[in-house]
């Protein structure tokens, strides 16, 4: 059995390093439930443990993401996944992404304190400047978790994204480094 370092923690939940174990279990379905797919780019095509498989792995290798698992702590429950994309080093800016694909785990405030502890490895582990997320207009949550970290809308981009046979539009949103609101 492997044993879980928390790589971050906070409350009832703590990240770590994804695993081939996570693939096998619930998360490639996750982006086939078009609940949990709702408002993003994925659930277009079906997904397959191979595709998450080889997502995972080029993920984890690659020096413009940083890819972590989030795990509900009392029951050791893989819920999700957060990470920082297209992280650029000159500029420092990268872009926020984040699914709790377990909706069991929806409405706790995890998906708020996530968002905290991610935008906070930005700024304090890799010396990031500003982060970023495009959020759809209809994504409350989203916008909520994104708002309480000190994200700002920053412009709107008019039918971005392509769904079911209807166009969302987005927000830009961003927080810069001293813009940053830490929860507890
Ligand atoms: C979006 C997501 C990360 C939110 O996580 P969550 O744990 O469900 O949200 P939280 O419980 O932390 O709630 C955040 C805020 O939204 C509010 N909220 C939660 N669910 C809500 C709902 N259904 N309607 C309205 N508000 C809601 C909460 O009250 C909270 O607001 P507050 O801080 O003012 O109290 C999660 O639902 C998810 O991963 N969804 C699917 C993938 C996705 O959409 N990813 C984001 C793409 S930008």
């Amino acid at each position: 059995m492997t044993v879980d370092t928390p790589f971050m923690e906070r409350g009832e939940i703590y990240l770590r390093e994804p695993r081939e174990s996570d693939v096998d279990g619930a998360w490639y379905a996750w982006l086939n439930d078009p609940e949990v797919t709702r408002y993003q780019d994925k659930g277009i095509f079906p997904n397959t443990r191979e595709k998450q498989r080889a997502y995972m792995q080029s993920a984890s290798s690659s020096s413009s993401d940083v890819l972590l698992a989030i795990v509900h702590r009392e029951t050791g429950t893989h819920i999700g996944n957060v990470g920082l994309h297209d992280i650029d080093w000159v500029h420092r800016s990268a872009q926020l992404g984040i699914m709790i694909g377990s909706k069991d785990f929806w409405g706790r405030g995890y998906g708020r304190d996530v968002w905290n502890m991610i935008t906070e490895y930005g700024f304090d582990r890799i010396n990031l400047n500003r982060i970023y997320a495009w959020i759809i207009k209809e994504n409350v949550p989203s916008l909520k978790a994104a708002e309480a970290s000190g994200y700002k809308i920053v412009g709107e981009v008019p039918d971005y994204l392509y769904k079911n046979g209807v166009y969302y539009s987005a927000y830009y949103t961003n927080v810069l480094r001293d813009e940053f609101k830490r929860l507890e």
